[in-house]
């Protein structure tokens, strides 16, 4: 991943490949660091702006080139879009706008300056921290599998330089730097995990990356395995693994901020390694998709990586429940009945609500573990893509207080979240005739009543699921967001975290 450094300095002296500057919509004279480059270039900015080659729409570019007039061989002007609108999510977007395309002419090492913090008005550490977020988010790339050169030899970005002319500044620039760079490598880690094929990422291999990430970042990492699962009665669990030749493994991590004896937050994720629909079976179109199934348990193993970096003051248990579900001569079959590790029986209509029944026993370990408030994410439904489509993750709550929590969370890190509600009336579409409840409640309000499936084994503990099925995974290349795993919900539970306790 490329380096951030935040140095004092005239960014027009900057000794480097590509440098950044920017520009709000409307304006037709650039002043700061952008009419200081203006200058540099005999007003060639101004030029560009007057016979309307540039506008300042969000996220359009301009490169320049210097031809020796200053160091750096490449000016990149981008648009900030209207003064009125500029916010700390098209810092993110700019940034990232701007880094991949000095990647794409040839750049190695750019230079930019802090978009938003002079005339946008934003407060300079939280625009540092979502310059470098949106940076590093953007140069994502997952290429490990690329082989042939002509589809690799596409760039690298090695080092980008911040450029503030005020001295006074610094540190706290570096601050938001640096909290950027941690979540923005968390985001990336996720992002991994998610889009690493199922024959390579299986629950065993998960379990040895979050073994591995603990050690090197000091967090507490348990793995439990089929017989641990077994004696805790995770009868839900279990019959989603029944079909698989892969063993289940629940990933359990602790990070300590606060007094020991002060209950955790807990973070549960979904971590289906492959989704077939077990012996409900998938039609084939598509399927291939269903190696992301595990981009709920990827973003709390991300979350708990950046948790363990920044050390805010609370407590907080991350567990991830992977498995594959597998059609087979051992998988459990529609109309099976099973046990949840808190006694209750489901009766399993459909193989393919497979999440759920993870979720359940999660949950219920978790409320074990003394968790005193549980957020679940999870590729859950179908259901909530048609309602919600990609743009936002549903969010479905118990408790008030803490859904307010998570909102205000997710909208500072910039993901976009939507509560459907959970009446109680939609409790009757999971009634069995045979057992205590049902795993699927038909056609009607999918995301709600898997939602409301998952409320039942989280009793009185305050709990909100995220139902991310439509947002964990993009079609299309976004500015910070590149096609493929997307990290979704790392950002809003590290924020989370850092509310809890009393930072962000
Ligand atoms: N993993 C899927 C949900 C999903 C669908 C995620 C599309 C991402 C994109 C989940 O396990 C599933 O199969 N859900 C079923 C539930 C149904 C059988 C009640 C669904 O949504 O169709
Ligand atoms: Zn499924
Ligand atoms: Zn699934």
């Amino acid at each position: 991943m490329a380096e951030i450094k935040v140095v004092v300095g005239n960014i027009v002296e900057a000794q480097v490949d590509g440098i950044v500057v920017n520009l709000f919509e409307g304006v037709t004279r650039p002043g700061g660091a952008t009419g200081a480059v203006d200058r540099a270039l005999g007003g060639e900015i101004s030029r560009l702006i007057d016979k309307g080659y540039f506008k300042g729409k969000l996220n359009e570019t301009f490169i320049i080139p210097t031809f020796g007039r200053i160091p750096a061989d490449h000016v990149l002007v981008v648009g900030l879009g209207k003064a009125s609108e500029f916010n700390l999510d098209r810092v993110r977007q700019v940034s990232a706008t701007a880094a991949k395309a000095l990647r794409r002419v040839g750049c190695k090492k750019i230079a930019t300056i802090v978009h938003g913090a002079g005339i946008g008005g934003l407060e300079p550490a939280a625009a540092a921290r979502a310059l470098a977020e949106g940076t590093l988010m953007g140069l994502y790339r997952f290429d490990k599998y690329l082989t042939r050169p002509e589809d690799t030899d596409t760039g690298r970005l090695d080092e980008v330089l911040v450029v503030e002319f005020d001295a006074a500044k610094v540190p706290t620039l570096a601050e938001g730097v640096e909290q950027g760079r941690i979540i923005a490598e968390a985001v990336n880690f996720t992002r991994d995990l998610v889009n690493e094929p199922a024959n390579v990422l299986t629950p065993t291999e998960m379990a040895n990356r979050a073994r591995e990430m603990a050690a090197r970042y000091g967090l507490e990492c348990e793995v439990l395995d089929r017989e641990q699962l077994e004696s805790l009665g995770m009868g839900a669990f279990l019959a989603v693994a029944a079909g698989s030749a892969q063993p289940p493994k629940l990933i359990v991590l602790k990070y300590w901020g606060a007094d020991r004896s002060e209950a955790p937050i807990a973070f549960i994720g979904k971590g289906i390694t492959f989704d077939t629909g077990g012996i409900s079976i998938k039609p084939a179109q598509g399927m291939e998709e269903m190696k992301t199934d595990m981009s709920g348990a990827a973003a709390v193993l991300g979350a708990m990586q950046a948790v363990a970096r920044l050390k805010p003051r609370v407590n907080v248990i991350g567990l991830a429940g992977c498995t594959e579900n597998m059609p087979s001569g051992t998988a459990t079959r529609p109309g099976d009945i099973v046990r949840a590790m808190n006694g209750t029986t489901i009766e399993i209509i459909n193989t393919d609500a497979e999440g759920r029944l993870v979720l359940a026993d999660c949950v219920c370990y978790a409320r074990k573990l003394g968790a005193r408030a549980i957020v679940d994410l999870a590729t859950l439904t179908g259901a909530c893509v048609v309602a919600l489509g990609k743009v936002a993750s549903g969010a479905f709550a118990s408790n008030p207080e803490l859904l307010g929590k998570v909102k205000a969370a997710a909208e500072a890190a910039g993901e976009k979240v939507w509560e459907l509600p959970l009446f109680e009336e939609y409790r009757q579409q999971l009634k069995s005739d045979c057992a205590d409840i049902k795993n699927v409640g038909g056609r009607e309000a999918g995301a709600i009543t898997a939602a409301y499936f998952i409320r039942v084994f989280a009793e009185d503990t305050p709990w909100v699921h995220l139902d991310i099925a439509g947002t964990a995974r993009a079609d299309k290349d976004q500015p910070y967001i590149p096609k493929g795993g997307t990290g979704v919900g790392v950002r809003t539970l590290v924020e989370l975290a850092l509310r809890e306790a009393g930072r962000s």
